[in-house]
């Protein structure tokens, strides 16, 4: 080929790639629009989807367009966003408009135990697994958000909700709240954290005002939500239906605008609770990015069919929007988070597919129920039960047999599979061997109640052990959404025919099932006490696993269990504390909380936070810290032997309490500030190591409204649980 035809051609080629370039920087041709290419960055897509969109569109994007979803862009191929409850799995797709469930027949999930379970198991592997699970699970059910986790702060025992949430100290929801988000979103389903916040009670939910100090307000009930940003990266966030400063949250320019979005830098939407909507003036420049279920309880706007269009942030806004009445510039902002969170979840090609109530699921939710158990009494080796030990075992309780993954509010769950305690039992123990009565009954209307107690007082007299699995239930005024608990000691007469069983039968176990600490008079007369929870699916499995011993439980309380109702903090200042009195509930016990109260006041607990027993026992050698002498900067290390002591395998939770000698403001006796599950075979022992950070001592300074680390002598204790101090060791910051 001449030298003359080979330039020709290579100027042909360059001719024709400036061309095609050029063709394409048009959009003429096949090129990709900036916010569909795979290959940008988020931002560049969002601010190019954005610049694409009319005010139109970008308002259909801020509010629902059915009960669970709202819109996308159909013109610019952004697809609708649709979400989904629960914390412990994904709830069963309901219709269009409202909550009724669409009885569809592929949506049966794995339901995981409830968080309080997850809480006690203080395994934050197990969070992550839990998170990645449960996404998984989302993921396959199409749902690009996950309504959960719930990580408000269990305050009242009576709270109808805490069974959703991960108890009473901020720093143990925080530990295990980012890991479970994290897990969630590796499915490409954003985690929506709830229910931001201080939403820790069901009586007059939608209006209360919450009154509580800056110190509580970021010492206890702000953390987890903290963490979940910073360290979660939770991509979405739910306000809670209370007010606070006399706003409603879901529209509160104090929580989401100043704290949410300034101070932390949250990046993501802050999705509305269903009816948590109320100002289409707040809710336009309050940081609310997506309203969600107005009037879904039923109401009815004026009478007439109240559609989507009325959202207030639907045509209201549109209006305003022309009229000049709202800027455009908050507009953006929302739509900016919502297609932002479009393109972390349904417009990510790349997001892995999923999988839906698989056998690796249903193992998962079995070891987290195995892990959080708690052994709270056990005289006489009553537990464990190990199979041949007896040949006739009486298990008496409705909860033994009853569904527990139904009713509660939205944490609902239509399962592929529910184990009860008995099945479980009766699979580890053989049918023959065990006999079952109910005891009591939730629904007097059906049952007689005495003749229901004669015949376990009659069964229990010839049974070689008795036990009795009760609590409490997802039914009103119980563990339940909506409603708090009216009442501290347990329903249904089960003290009395705890007392009774016993009384007839000395060799009588009692398995609590609950999501709520409750009263237990009848503590005394019983060898053995064990705090379950709402395991979910694999309930009976891992009930039975744990009672016979093939598991060592682990579980440490997430929660103080009080003696009585008036030693909670809560509770001690009379009904303004709790509920309050319609208007304004007042947070009168402050930043004392939980265990900071009884150890501060010197009221002990029936039984403390971070307190669970094993099947083993465990010796701790003496604390040792890196230095005495710390700077403000500096990461405290720590380090301890702990030994499995006694014949079997076990897991035990060390935690570290942290006291200040001098404080300038009132602090709790003691803060946790780190924990290590440790598994140990019989006889191993480990050296522990755990690091605190010094910043991490600080407390919040209402005054400066900031952080403040004062120069002091601090005390380190490593202990099992908040009152069994194994060893201290005090240390200076300059
Ligand atoms: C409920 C709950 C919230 C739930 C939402 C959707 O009222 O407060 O936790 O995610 O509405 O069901």
């Amino acid at each position: 080929m001449t030298s003359k035809i080979k330039k020709r051609l290579f100027g042909f080629g360059l001719y024709s790639v400036a061309c095609l370039s050029l063709f394409a920087q048009k959009g003429g041709g096949t090129a990709t629009p900036v916010y569909l290419d795979e290959n940008k960055a988020i931002e560049q897509r969002v601010e190019d989807a954005l610049s694409r969109m009319t005010l139109e569109e970008k308002v259909a994007m801020v509010h629902a367009q059915s009960n669970f979803s709202s819109a996308g862009c159909p013109r610019l191929g952004i697809p609708e966003l649709w979400m989904s409850d629960g914390p412990h799995g994904v709830r069963a797709e309901v219709l269009w408009g409202n909550f009724d469930w669409a009885n569809w027949t592929t949506d049966s999930c794995t339901a995981f135990p409830a968080l309080t379970c997850l809480a006690a198991s203080f395994n934050p592997d197990m969070a992550y697994a839990y998170g990645e699970a449960i996404g998984a699970e989302a993921r396959y059910r199409k749902k690009d958000v996950l309504l959960a986790p719930g990580v408000n702060i269990y305050r009242s025992p009576l709270n109808g909700r805490n069974f959703e949430y991960m108890g009473e100290d901020p720093y143990l929801a925080s530990r295990l709240a980012v890991p479970y988000i994290q897990g969630v979103q590796t499915n490409g389903v954003a985690a929506c954290v709830k229910h931001y916040a201080l939403n820790n009670q069901e009586q007059w939910r939608g209006s209360i005002n919450v009154v509580v100090d800056d110190r509580a307000l970021h010492e206890i009930y702000l953390p987890a939500f903290k963490a979940s940003v910073l360290e979660g990266g939770t991509w979405a966030l739910m306000g809670s239906y209370n007010k606070y400063k006399g706003q409603h949250c879901c529209h509160n320019d104090f929580m989401l605008n100043k704290i949410l979005k300034q101070d932390w830098g949250f990046d993501g939407a802050v999705v509305s609770d269903w009816s948590g909507t109320h100002s289409t003036d707040e809710a336009a420049t309050n940081g609310l990015d997506v309203e969600m279920g107005t009037w879904t309880d039923g109401l009815k706007l004026l009478g007439r069919p109240f559609t989507y269009n009325d959202y207030f942030l639907a045509n209201p806004y549109l209006k305003g929007l022309k009229e000049g009445k709202y800027e455009v510039k908050d507009l953006d902002d929302k739509v900016r988070r919502m297609l932002r969170l479009c393109f972390r979840t349904n417009m990510d090609r790349h997001r892995p597919y999923g999988s839906f109530a698989t056998p690796e699921h249903a193992d998962i939710a079995r070891k987290i129920g195995e892990e959080g158990i708690v052994l709270l009494k056990n005289d006489k080796g009553f537990f464990p039960i190990a199979p041949g030990r007896y040949s006739k075992i009486l298990v008496v309780g409705e909860n033994a047999v009853r569904s527990l993954t139904v009713g509660g509010g939205s944490s609902e769950l239509k399962v592929k599979r529910e184990i009860s305690p008995l099945q479980g039992l009766k699979e580890k123990y053989g049918d023959d061997r065990i006999s079952y009565t109910m005891g009591y009954t939730s629904d007097p209307s059906k049952y007689n109640v005495d003749s229901l107690k004669q015949q376990a007082i009659a069964m229990a007299k010839d049974a070689e052990v008795v036990l009795f699995i009760g609590g409490l239930n997802k039914d009103a005024h119980q563990d339940c959404e909506g409603e708090d608990r009216q009442i501290f000691e347990l329903p249904y007469e089960q003290g009395t025919l705890i007392s009774q069983l016993v009384a007839y039968n000395k060799n009588t176990g009692v398995i609590i099932i609950s999501g709520n600490g409750v009263s237990m008079p009848w503590l005394k007369s019983v060898p053995a006490l064990m705090q379950s929870w709402y395991l979910g699916s694999e309930a009976g499995y891992a009930t039975a696993n744990v009672v016979s011993g093939e598991v060592n439980p682990s579980g440490k309380m997430p929660f103080s269990i009080p003696v009585k109702l008036e030693d909670n903090a809560a509770h001690h200042f009379g009904t303004k504390a709790f509920p309050g009195d319609g208007t304004d509930v007042v947070y009168e016990e402050g930043i004392l909380v939980g265990y900071r109260w009884h150890d501060t006041k010197k009221i002990p607990a029936l039984f403390p936070f971070g307190y669970g027993m094993s099947y083993t026992t465990f010796s701790y050698g003496k604390m040792a810290t890196n230095k005495k002498e710390y700077g403000k900067e500096d990461t405290i290390e720590l380090s301890f032997t702990l030994a499995n002591d006694g014949k079997c395998a076990g897991a035990e939770t060390a935690q570290i309490y942290v006291s200040q000698s001098n404080p300038l403001l009132e602090r709790p006796v003691k803060e946790l500030k780190a924990f290590k599950k440790v598994f140990l075979d019989a006889g191993e022992r480990k050296v522990v190591s755990l690091s605190i950070p010094v910043k991490e001592l600080a407390y919040y300074d209402d005054k400066k409204q900031d952080w403040v680390v004062d120069s002091d002598q601090f005390t380190l204790h490593c202990g099992a649980s908040s009152t069994d101090i194994k060893s201290s060791v005090s240390i200076q910051v300059q």
